[in-house]
């Protein structure tokens, strides 16, 4: 079962030792990663891949459409050891242009589950109906949407307690919003980056 994927693994596995004969024993002492990625959990948006990092360098948390909802268990635990334990420098929100997520949640049609923790995303679109409304092309609509999603999550991580907490302690962590193309694999920096309470105040 699976065969492919397993002569992949051992493939990958002496290929990282070829290149650096401790790297694997080096990496299993310890995790010391300076990121925390918070992406869409979509198969064409690989994080490591993306920024081109090796294991041990980036830690990442995906769902669908790249929330960080205040009251998901999963997010928080993940952000608060990053934030607590791995004292990660920077937090990156990624969105991707024409995420199926982000489009489900506002087309009308009901599929379960899925629409309750798609809700937000249908709250962003609800406090920008005006701007979103006068974007006639469907798609540059959605990627809007798409961006307009990201911000409201840099947003959700810059006034969590553990974030704000971190700030008052005096360590640096800086909050950032990205948006990756799956047509050109480039990350669009949407410029919200957020290093302190004044600036997550002022984030709309
Ligand atoms: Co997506």
């Amino acid at each position: 079962m699976l065969d492919d994927l397993k002569a992949n693994n051992r493939a990958w596995a002496q290929r990282m030792v070829s290149r650096d004969a401790g790297f694997f024993r080096r990496l299993e002492s310890q995790q010391a990663p300076k990121y925390l990625w918070i992406g869409c959990s979509d198969s064409r948006v690989p994080a490591n891949e993306i920024v081109d990092l090796d294991p041990g360098e980036l830690f990442v948390h995906r769902n669908v459409a790249n929330l960080a909802p205040p009251q998901d268990a999963n997010y928080l635990s993940v952000l608060q050891f990053a934030i607590d334990v791995l004292k990660v420098e920077h937090v990156m929100v990624v969105g991707h242009y024409g995420c199926g997520g982000v489009a489900a949640a506002v087309d009308g049609k009901r599929r379960g589950l899925v629409d309750h923790w798609l809700h937000p995303i249908r709250e962003v679109h609800h406090s920008h109906q005006h701007e979103l409304e006068a974007i006639t092309d469907d798609t540059e609509r959605l990627n809007r949407l798409c961006e307009l999603n990201v911000i409201r999550q840099v947003r959700n991580v810059a006034s969590d307690v553990f974030v704000q907490d971190a700030w008052a302690r005096g360590q640096k962590i800086c909050v950032h919003g990205w948006v990756y193309s799956l047509h050109t694999g480039l990350v669009n920096d949407l410029n919200v980056t957020v290093s302190n309470v004044a600036e997550a105040d002022q984030l709309r």
